[in-house]
């Protein structure tokens, strides 16, 4: 089978902080230096969802573009833009605020939304700063 993939990319901006709980002070500031700041600081996130599939032989499409970003925006933009995402993100409650784990529950939050004919969701790649971010496949199948 030809597969292809697709990749929308939207943005958001969202505060947070880097602190565990269970630890000091100190021992946050050692880990975590300025991001365990108590009065929090900003990221502009750059979100790029791949999804992975068969063109359409009637659109050519793998999944209507403009209706993935309006999925996406709808799912994961507008419930963490402009927002704490320590304090006001469902989807956070409980987990360290993490690239690497807010990129884990986005794709969990989004994979039932964009999953259907064949369409599978491949990658979630979300970048922190310029100069930093992660991509997560989901679980590796056995
Ligand atoms: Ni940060």
């Amino acid at each position: 089978i030809r597969m292809i993939y697709l990749t929308r990319i939207e943005r958001f901006n969202a505060a947070h902080k880097l602190y565990n709980e269970n630890w000091s002070e100190e021992q946050n500031r050692e880990v975590f230096g300025k991001c365990s700041n108590a009065n929090w600081h900003g990221h502009n996130y750059e979100l790029h969802v791949t999804l992975k599939g068969k063109p359409s032989p009637d659109t050519g499409f793998v999944f209507n573009a403009k209706e993935l970003g309006d999925i996406v925006k709808e799912v994961i933009i507008d419930k963490v833009d402009h927002l704490n995402l320590n304090i006001d993100v469902d989807f956070m409650k409980g987990k360290l605020t993490s690239v690497e784990n807010l990129a884990i529950a986005i794709w969990d939050e989004l994979k039932p939304h964009v999953e259907k004919d064949g369409v599978r969701l491949h990658c979630i790649k979300l970048y922190e700063t310029a100069t930093i971010y992660t991509e997560y496949y989901g679980e590796a199948s056995l």
